[in-house]
């Protein structure tokens, strides 16, 4: 007989065979809360209790999946961003937490600006257009290049009951004038960095992943596109190191400020230009 607390042990030990140990420890207690439904609590409680052969059976398909790289939200079907729950699928990237200091940072700005609008540039599971749609009264608009990110966006609006209009098309192509404040996490890694990146990125879209031009063009695109559109300010996530020149590319293209905010690891995260 399995129960389990040992359920939850051997867990870890099997996920230290290709995750580093202490993230084996933290996936371990991951599975057992949010794919069995085996909080700490409960298991304090009611460790000692036999899993049932359907349980066993799922660990041991997402521990053969999770193996070979899949991410754990891949397996799960979602993910968390600002403590809400939103559905992921291999057509949309898993949210990441640096992605909350854009989501503050455009909080921040609209308020300063005092504006009532805003649209997210790619927003793949909608985590950007949902927070800012919670979080404020503002009308927020989304595009999104790819179709079946975008069936996932309008299924995680719904659920959360945030009112977003979604639209097909590249950057800000599919919105009318006039347009109000820009925010956007579009890819930004550098095709060249391909092999030095964690295996289970292989797993996510080469869409919402790279851009040409070192990781610069979707950037450099959208800057130049929201200047020429006369938004008030455009927030963009930028990768480590990608500040300086993106700074200058913005300020290049008419943009009267730029500056950069750093995430708590000391890297380049957020790029801020204003009109
Ligand atoms: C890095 S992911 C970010 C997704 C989401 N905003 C987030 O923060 O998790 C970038 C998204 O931009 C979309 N994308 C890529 N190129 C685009 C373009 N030219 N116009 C609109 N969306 C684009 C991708 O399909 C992907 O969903």
């Amino acid at each position: 007989m399995l129960t389990y607390a040992e359920l939850r042990r051997d867990l870890a030990i099997q996920l230290a065979r290709f995750l580093p140990v202490e993230e084996a420890q933290a996936e371990s207690w991951l599975w057992l809360e949010d794919g069995l439904g085996w909080d700490r609590s409960r298991l304090v409680a009611r460790g000692e209790e036999a899993v049932p052969e359907a349980d066993r059976e799922r660990v041991g398909h997402w521990l053969r999946r999770r193996r070979e790289g899949e991410p754990w939200a891949y397996l799960l079907g979602w993910s968390t961003f600002r403590d809400r729950r939103f559905k992921v699928t291999p057509a949309t990237l898993i949210p990441r937490p640096e992605t909350e200091l854009l989501v503050e940072a455009a909080l921040d700005v609209g308020r300063r600006l005092g504006l009532d609008r805003c649209v997210d540039v790619g927003t793949g599971s909608g985590i950007i257009a949902v927070s800012l749609a919670l979080e404020t009264d503002w009308a927020v608009s989304a595009t999104e290049i790819s179709p079946e990110a975008l069936v996932v966006a309008r299924e995680n609006a719904a659920t959360l009951g945030a009112t977003v209009a979604f639209l097909m098309g590249n950057l800000l192509d599919p919105l009318p004038d006039p347009l109000s404040m820009v925010v956007a996490n579009l890819p930004y890694v550098d095709p060249a960095d391909r092999p030095l990146l964690q295996r289970e990125l292989a797993f996510e879209p080469e869409t919402a992943l790279f851009a040409l031009d070192r990781g610069l063009k979707l950037s450099t695109d959208l800057l130049t596109q929201a200047r020429e559109r006369k938004v008030p300010a455009c927030l963009l996530e930028i990768g480590a190191g990608q500040g300086g020149e993106l700074c200058r590319r913005a300020l290049g293209t008419g943009w009267r400020k730029s500056m950069i905010h750093q995430d708590l690891a000391g890297h380049d995260r957020v790029l801020i230009a204003l009109a």
